[in-house]
């Protein structure tokens, strides 16, 4: 299962994106916002990330203006690891070498054809551990205010 969210800025992109799930019979549940009016993406941003924490999901696509402030959001919940990509490697190497379960993107940054290949990576690379491993319990590590160093 995904969560879609969004906020006023994201919400073209975000529907496009939830066109491409059913299209693909890929099961999602879309937290908002549900029309252009505006939408603070803090909002959403929590709402598709609680889900991503309690195994509801199991992972999330936020859209917002630039992907920044959403993805901003998404980082302050605990369990997340949100990443902002506006190009096809990045989506792939978040994915290889970050673990991230929540991939954000901005409307006004990309095109509605290169966030579905987005997507798609995404939700189709798999982690690939190892030394990854370690650096990404680091990440998880500060999180629970632990030091590094
Ligand atoms: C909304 O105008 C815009 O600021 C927001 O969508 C996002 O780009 C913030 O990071």
């Amino acid at each position: 299962m995904i969560a879609i969210g969004s906020d006023h800025a994201g919400f073209p992109l975000k529907e496009e994106i939830r066109k491409y799930l059913e299209e693909n019979k890929i099961d999602y549940v879309d937290v908002g916002c549900y029309s252009p009016e505006r939408f603070d993406y803090a909002i959403s941003a929590q709402k598709a990330c609680d889900k991503v924490v309690s195994g509801e999901c199991d992972k999330a696509i936020l859209c917002c203006g630039t992907g920044i402030g959403i993805s901003m959001a998404a980082n302050k919940v605990k369990g997340i690891r949100a990443c902002a990509c506006s190009d096809y490697f990045s989506a792939k190497y978040t994915r290889l070498h970050n673990d991230a379960n929540v991939l954000c993107m901005g409307d006004r940054v990309i095109g509605a054809g290169l966030a579905i290949e987005m997507v798609d990576v995404f939700l189709n690379t798999e982690f690939e551990g190892g030394r990854h491993q370690t650096r990404v319990d680091q990440i998880m590590a500060i999180e629970k205010g632990e030091k590094l160093y």
